[in-house]
C-alpha cells in the first residue's frame, strides 16, 4: 500500500511516501540553489520517494530562520531553483516547494540585529527574544511576498506549493492563541486568527490559478499552555479544505515546546508515527489527502497507518537524511529505517551541512 500510486489533485504520485520538508544547509551563503543541493534532490528522487517537499524556502528577508536556507524572496533566485526541479524530474517523482516566513522564531543574528516580526509581542522563553508586533502594512507586505514566491516557484518548475503553517513560524503563530493576542482583523478569536492564512492562500491561488496543488503543513497541537490544541486544529483543517487547500500534512510543536516535532528515542513501532491519533482526528473532518509526519520508521507501520486510515500518505525527514534511497530499499524488502532518531542531524550550528552524524562522511 505505501507503494500504491496516489492522485493528489492533478498529480499522479507513484507511491505514498513523501519526503517531509527538511532544511539542508546546502544553498550558498546568499541562499541560491547549488549543484550540491540539486544532487541531494536527485538522490531523493532516484531513491524512490513519490513526492518530495523542499527544505523551507524564504519568502521575505524579515523571516530568515537559518544560514544557507533556500531563498526565493526575489526574482534572482528563480533560475537557479530550476537546478532542483530538473534534477527531480529526471525521475518519476514530484516536488513541492515549502514556503516559510520564520516570524517570532527568527534569531536577530539572522536579521542583521533586528527583532523578529510576529502577530504579537509575546516573549519566547526558548530563544529569550521578544518579537515586534506587526503593523497592518507589514502584514500585507508579507502576504504579498508569499504570492511572489509562489509565482517564482511555479516558474522554476515546482509541481506545487506547501505553506509552512506549523512549528511556531509566522503562519502558525497567527493561528495559535498563545502567540496571537491581537484584537483586530488578524486576531481576537478563532475566525480572526485564521485570516492571515486565508489571505495568503486566496492571494496565491489568485496568482497561480486552479491547476497547481497548494498544500499546508500544520500543527495538530502546539504543546504549550494556551496554544493550539487538537479540537481547534481539526476545525481549522476543515476550514482549509473549504478554502481550497489540496492536502494537509499533520505535525506539531514549536520551539517553546521542546522536542515535540522531531522526537527522539523512537525504537518500537508504538513509538513511531507519534501524531497518528491527531491525523485520525483530521481525517474525520476531511476528504482531501492527509499526510502524516513524525517518527515513521518501519514499513509495517506505514502499511498500518494507511490501511487503518490514519492518513493517506506518510512523510519522513530524518530517515531520508541517512538513507535517501530508503523507499527503494523498502520496495526490495527492507523493513526498517537505519535512523535512530538521535537528532544529530539537527545540530545545525555545528554541522557544515545537514547530515546523519551516525555515519562517516
Ligand atoms: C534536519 C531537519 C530539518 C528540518 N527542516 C524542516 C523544514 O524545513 N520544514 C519543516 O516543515 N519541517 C522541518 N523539519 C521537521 C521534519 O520535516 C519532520 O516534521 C520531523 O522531523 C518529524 O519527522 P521524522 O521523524 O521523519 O524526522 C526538519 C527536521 C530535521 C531533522
Amino acid at each position: 500500500m505505501p507503494f500504491s500510486p496516489f492522485r493528489l489533485k492533478n498529480l499522479s504520485l507513484k507511491n505514498r511516501i513523501v519526503r517531509s520538508a527538511t532544511y539542508e544547509k546546502r544553498a550558498d551563503v546568499d541562499g541560491f540553489a547549488t549543484d550540491y543541493l540539486a544532487s541531494l534532490y536527485k538522490d531523493l528522487a532516484k531513491g524512490g520517494s513519490g513526492l518530495i517537499i523542499s527544505g523551507c524556502a524564504l519568502v521575505h528577508i524579515s523571516g530568515r530562520i537559518l544560514p544557507q536556507m533556500i531563498c526565493i524572496h526575489n526574482d534572482h533566485y528563480t533560475d537557479r531553483l530550476k537546478k532542483i526541479t530538473e534534477a527531480v524530474h529526471r525521475y518519476p517523482a514530484k516536488i513541492f516547494i515549502q514556503l516559510v516566513h520564520g516570524g517570532r522564531q527568527c534569531h536577530p543574528e539572522m536579521l542583521g540585529g533586528e527583532a523578529p516580526l510576529a502577530p504579537s509581542a509575546v516573549h519566547d522563553p526558548s530563544t529569550g527574544i521578544t518579537p515586534n508586533e506587526m503593523t497592518n502594512e507589514q502584514i500585507w507586505e508579507i502576504i504579498e511576498s508569499f504570492v511572489y514566491a509562489a509565482r517564482r516557484a511555479i516558474e522554476a518548475g515546482f509541481d506545487g506549493i506547501q505553506l509552512h503553517g506549523a512549528h511556531g513560524y509566522l503562519i502558525s503563530s497567527f493561528i495559535s492563541p498563545h502567540t496571537n493576542r491581537r484584537d483586530d482583523y488578524w486576531g481576537g478569536d478563532e475566525v480572526r486568527r485564521f485570516h492571515f492564512l486565508e489571505e495568503v492562500y486566496k492571494s496565491i491561488r489568485n496568482e497561480i490559478g486552479e491547476e497547481y496543488p497548494i498544500a499546508i503543513k500544520m500543527n495538530s497541537s502546539d504543546f504549550v499552555n494556551g496554544g493550539l490544541e487538537i479540537n481547534e486544529s481539526a476545525r481549522i483543517a476543515r476550514q482549509l479544505q473549504i478554502l481550497g487547500f489540496d492536502a494537509i500534512e499533520v505535525s506539531g510543536g514549536m520551539y517553546e515546546a521542546g522536542h515535540k516535532t522531531s522526537q527522539t528515542g523512537i525504537s518500537t513501532p508504538d513509538q513511531e508515527a507519534y501524531f497518528r491519533q491527531a491525523a485520525a482526528e483530521f481525517k474525520k473532518e476531511l476528504f482531501i489527502p492527509v499526510i502524516l509526519a513524525g517518527g515513521i520508521r518501519s514499513f509495517s507501520v506505514m502499511q498500518d497507518i494507511i490501511k487503518k486510515g490514519y492518513s493517506d500518505l506518510v512523510s519522513l525527514s530524518r530517515p531520508l537524511i541517512r538513507e535517501p534511497n530508503l523507499p527503494n530499499k523498502m520496495m526490495e524488502g527492507k523493513q526498517k529505517a537505519d535512523c535512530i532518531s538521535c537528532n544529530g542531524c539537527m545540530r545545525f550550528k555545528k554541522l557544515d551541512i545537514v547530515r546523519c552524524t551516525q555515519i562517516e562522511h
